[in-house]
C-alpha cells in the first residue's frame, strides 16, 4: 500500500508564492507517488475572525488554485476540512490527551496571542485541530514549509502519547520540508516570513497576481547597501531573492552562483520577476478555466470528501475502542 500524505492551507488571505514553493509545489510533484490527501482548512481560519461570506469564497478560490497549481483530483483527494466532522471529533479526543504547556510553547501561538487582546481557545487548540487532520488519515508523510516544523514535532507527541497510554494506534508521521524554498521572506522585510496576513503593498507575489503588479512588487524589493551580488557577504533580501530564483527554476547551487555572482542588483530583480511572471502565467489561466466551469468545484470537493470519509470513519472508530467510549 502506498504511504499515505496530508496537507493542507487555511482558507484566508491571498496564497503567495512562499505557499507555493514551501508547499504547493511538492504535492504536484509527489502526489502520483503517494496517496494524497489535499485539504482546504477552514476550521483553523476560523480560530481568527473570519468574515463568513469571504469566508465561503476563499475556501472555493483556494481549492481552484491547488487544482490550477497541478493537483489532480482523479489522483488526489481535495477536500474541506469542515465537510468531515471527524477532524473536530478526534480533535477533541487528543486535547485530552495533551499538555496545555505543550502547546503554550509552539511560537506561532505566542505570536499570535501577543497580537490580540483577549486570546481565543482555538489559537491554543490549533496545533491539536492540524495534528488530528493528519492522525486521523494515519499520513505517514506530511509536506510542509518551515514554519510549520514545529507543529509538526507536537503532532508526532501527540501520536506518540496516545499510543503509549492506548496501544499502537496512530501512524507517527514525518515532515517532508522542500530543500529551497521552504522559508521565503518578505520582499519589503527580508527578516519576516512573506505571509498572507502582512498587509506591506510590496510584502509578497500573490499567485493570482497580474504581470505588471509581480514586476513591481520585485523591482521595489528591499537589498542592501551594495550594488551588486556577492556571494560570500550577500545579505538577507538578495539572499531570498536567489532563493525565490532557484525554487522556480530548479537550478543547483552551482548554476545559480555561476548565473548570478557579480550582477546588479537591478538585473538581478528584473531577472527573478520574468522567472516568477513565466511561471505564474499558467496559474491564472487554468485558476479560470476552473472557476469557469459550473459545478465543477463542488463536485470535486464533494467526490474528495467522500473518499476519505471511510478512513477517517475507520480511526474514529479505533479511538472510540482503545479509550473505551461508547460505539
Ligand atoms: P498558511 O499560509 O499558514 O496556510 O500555510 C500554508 C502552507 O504554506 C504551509 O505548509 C506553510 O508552511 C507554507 N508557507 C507559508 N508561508 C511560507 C513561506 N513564507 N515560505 C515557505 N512556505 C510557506
Ligand atoms: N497549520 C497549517 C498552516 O497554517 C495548515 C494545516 C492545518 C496543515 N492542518 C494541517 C498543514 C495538516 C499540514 C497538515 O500552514
Amino acid at each position: 500500500m502506498k504511504t499515505r500524505v496530508f496537507s493542507g492551507m487555511q482558507p484566508s488571505g491571498n496564497l503567495h508564492i512562499g505557499n507555493y514553493l514551501g508547499a504547493l509545489k511538492n504535492w504536484v510533484r509527489i502526489q502520483h507517488d503517494y496517496e494524497c490527501i489535499f485539504c482546504i482548512v477552514d476550521l483553523h481560519a476560523v480560530t481568527l475572525y473570519q468574515h463568513p461570506s469571504e469566508l465561503r469564497s476563499k475556501i472555493r478560490e483556494i481549492a481552484a488554485l491547488y487544482l490550477a497549481a497541478g493537483i489532480d483530483p482523479r489522483v488526489s483527494a481535495v477536500m474541506v476540512q469542515s465537510s468531515v466532522a471527524a477532524h473536530a471529533e478526534l480533535a477533541w479526543m487528543l486535547t485530552c490527551v495533551t499538555p496545555v504547556g505543550w502547546l503554550e510553547r509552539m511560537t506561532q501561538y505566542k505570536a499570535k496571542a501577543a497580537k490580540q487582546e483577549s486570546v481565543g481557545d482555538g489559537i491554543l487548540q490549533y496545533p491539536v485541530l492540524m495534528a488530528a487532520d493528519i492522525l486521523l488519515y494515519q499520513a505517514g508523510i506530511v509536506p510542509v514549509g518551515d514554519d510549520q516544523a514545529q507543529h509538526l514535532e507536537l503532532t508526532r507527541d501527540i501520536a506518540l502519547r496516545f499510543n503509549s497510554l492506548y496501544g499502537e494506534t496512530f501512524v507517527v508521521p514525518s515532515t517532508s520540508l522542500p530543500t529551497v524554498g521552504a522559508r521565503i521572506m518578505g520582499l519589503d522585510d527580508p527578516e519576516q516570513k512573506m505571509s498572507k496576513s502582512a498587509s506591506g503593498a510590496n510584502h509578497a507575489v500573490a499567485l493570482l497576481d497580474p504581470p505588471d503588479r509581480i514586476r513591481k512588487t520585485i523591482m521595489r524589493a528591499t537589498t542592501d547597501s551594495q550594488p551588486c551580488v556577492q556571494f560570500e557577504t550577500a545579505g538577507p533580501g538578495v539572499l531570498n531573492l536567489l532563493s525565490i530564483y532557484q525554487a522556480f527554476s530548479g537550478w543547483d547551487d552551482g548554476q545559480i552562483r555561476q548565473h548570478f555572482e557579480g550582477m546588479r542588483y537591478g538585473d538581478l530583480k528584473k531577472q527573478v520577476a520574468e522567472m516568477v511572471v513565466s511561471q505564474l502565467a499558467p496559474f491564472r489561466e487554468r485558476y479560470q478555466q476552473i472557476v469557469g466551469e459550473p459545478g465543477y468545484l463542488d463536485r470535486v470537493l464533494h467526490e474528495g470528501a467522500e473518499r476519505v470519509a471511510p478512513i477517517a470513519q475507520e480511526t474514529v472508530r479505533l479511538v472510540k475502542e482503545r479509550m473505551g467510549l461508547y460505539s
